[in-house]
Formats: C-alpha cells, sequence, structure tokens
C-alpha cells in the first residue's frame, strides 16, 4: 500500500516538474488541496477577464490558450491559470479544452497560502508566468 502511494508521488512529479520544487511532505499536503477537475472537448475552461479562482495543472488531454495573436496548445504536465492569481487581476485569455481533460486545481486560498511557504515554488511560477506575459506583449 504504502509503495503504491510512493509510485502515484512519483508519477505526479514526473509529470508535474513544478512538484520537485517542494519536499516530500509539502508534497503530501498538495496532493490533498489539489481538487480533481474535467472537461469536455470545446468545453471552455477559463474565460479572460474572470476572476481568476484557481490554478490548474492539466493531468491528461490538452488546451488551447487563445490569445490574439494565436492560439498556444498545453499538454499533460503544463499549468495555467498563474496570471491572474498572482497579480491579483483577471484572466488574460479564454482556455478551451481540445480534448477530454483532466485537471488537479488548487484553489486560490489554497494557492496564496501554500505558495507563502514555498519561496522556491512560487518563484518558478512567477517566472513562468513573466515568460508568458513577456511573449504575450512581442506578440
Ligand atoms: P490566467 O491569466 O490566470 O488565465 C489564462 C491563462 O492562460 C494564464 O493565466 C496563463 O496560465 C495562460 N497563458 C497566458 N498566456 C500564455 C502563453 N503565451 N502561453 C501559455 N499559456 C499562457
Amino acid at each position: 500500500r504504502e509503495r503504491q502511494h510512493q509510485l502515484e508521488m512519483q508519477q505526479l512529479i514526473e509529470t508535474f516538474p513544478l512538484f520537485a520544487k517542494v519536499d516530500e511532505h509539502s508534497q503530501e499536503e498538495l496532493l490533498l488541496l489539489f481538487r480533481p477537475k474535467s472537461a469536455l472537448p470545446g468545453e471552455r475552461v477559463m474565460r479572460k477577464g474572470d476572476r481568476g479562482d484557481g490554478m490548474y495543472f492539466l493531468s491528461s488531454g490538452a488546451v488551447e490558450v487563445r490569445l490574439p495573436s494565436g492560439a498556444v496548445r498545453l499538454e499533460p504536465g503544463a499549468f495555467f491559470g498563474e496570471m491572474a492569481l498572482l497579480s491579483g487581476g483577471r484572466r488574460t485569455a479564454d482556455v478551451i479544452a481540445i480534448d477530454f481533460c483532466q485537471f488537479l486545481v488548487l484553489e486560490r486560498r489554497d494557492f496564496n497560502m501554500f505558495t507563502a511557504r514555498h519561496p522556491a515554488l512560487r518563484a518558478a511560477v512567477s517566472e513562468m508566468a513573466r515568460e508568458r506575459s513577456h511573449m504575450n506583449a512581442l506578440n
């Protein structure tokens, strides 16, 4: 049973490299905070202009981030929805499921609580948000 759990954790870490930023105990804690969610092909997962309710980790399927310059496709292992949480502002783009999708959602208050205690994780997420907004400003 313990072995099974270890394998599951290992798999999660392999899928989401971001997980490796926190220690084993905190990985367990994250697992308890995650809310599973799914979407059908064509379903809107996030709407531009909405208040951010959480950060999404894509565990299976694929989504498209719809930007004025075109669509960016995200695959399993990617995360999205971090920008509105970090800025305290609104969703910067529509996100559409383009396949059957499964997500692990870290809700806003859990995101704030958890990242406050894990500066390395917060820094990695902020860095990604910075790259994305830089890319969007150029296009
Ligand atoms: P947020 O603004 O909360 O909601 C829309 C999300 O789309 C955003 O967070 C990012 O996670 C994601 N996103 C925005 N721009 C890009 C981009 N250029 N590449 C990949 N993902 C993006």
